[in-house]
């Protein structure tokens, strides 16, 4: 495993992810740990595009519960159906939210986070983990995360 990222930070968002998700696949070959290969997906994603806050929260019984992240410290337990994490586990679908003031529910871990997106991991047909990407600007993700993010999900999920 190489643990360098070779990207270039000046090519469009598309090619940086297209970029990413090889060497991704790379951080995570040969090691099983769960928790070491999450960690470096999330450490990847930050140093990539410096999101405000990159991290997981898994399903523990009834609530999701913090995992491995990048970024400001965060609230450690969110329940089903609530904030934009709670959303994504209960609909079991990617939400992208351009405003998070404009999402009824919004937990504000951190004041500064202005637009999110949330994906859903799936563990014997059950969400087994949220991936929650948090940015200081407004509406940064779009389609093209979201196509991206699929890809790093599917890789979290061989790894669950
Ligand atoms: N904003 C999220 C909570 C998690 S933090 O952003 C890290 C939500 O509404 O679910």
């Amino acid at each position: 495993m190489s643990e360098e990222l070779n990207i270039n930070k000046k090519a469009d968002k598309a090619t940086q992810y297209a970029d990413l998700i090889p060497q991704l696949k790379g951080l995570i070959t040969g090691e099983t740990d769960t928790i070491a290969n999450i960690s470096n997906l999330m450490a990847a994603l930050k140093q990539t595009f410096n999101f405000l806050w990159v991290g997981v929260y898994f399903v523990k019984n009834d609530e999701l519960v913090l995992g491995p992240f990048q970024g400001p410290i965060a609230c450690t337990r969110i329940k089903k159906g609530k904030g934009v994490c709670g959303s994504a586990w209960e609909k079991r679908e990617t939400i992208v939210v351009k405003n998070v003031e404009e999402f009824p529910g919004h937990i504000a871990c951190s004041s500064d986070s202005k637009s999110e997106i949330v994906l859903p991991a799936f563990k014997n047909g059950e969400v087994a983990l949220v991936l929650d990407i948090d940015s200081e600007e407004l509406a940064t993700f779009d389609d093209t995360d979201k196509k991206y993010l699929e890809q790093v999900i599917q890789l979290i999920e061989s790894v669950l």
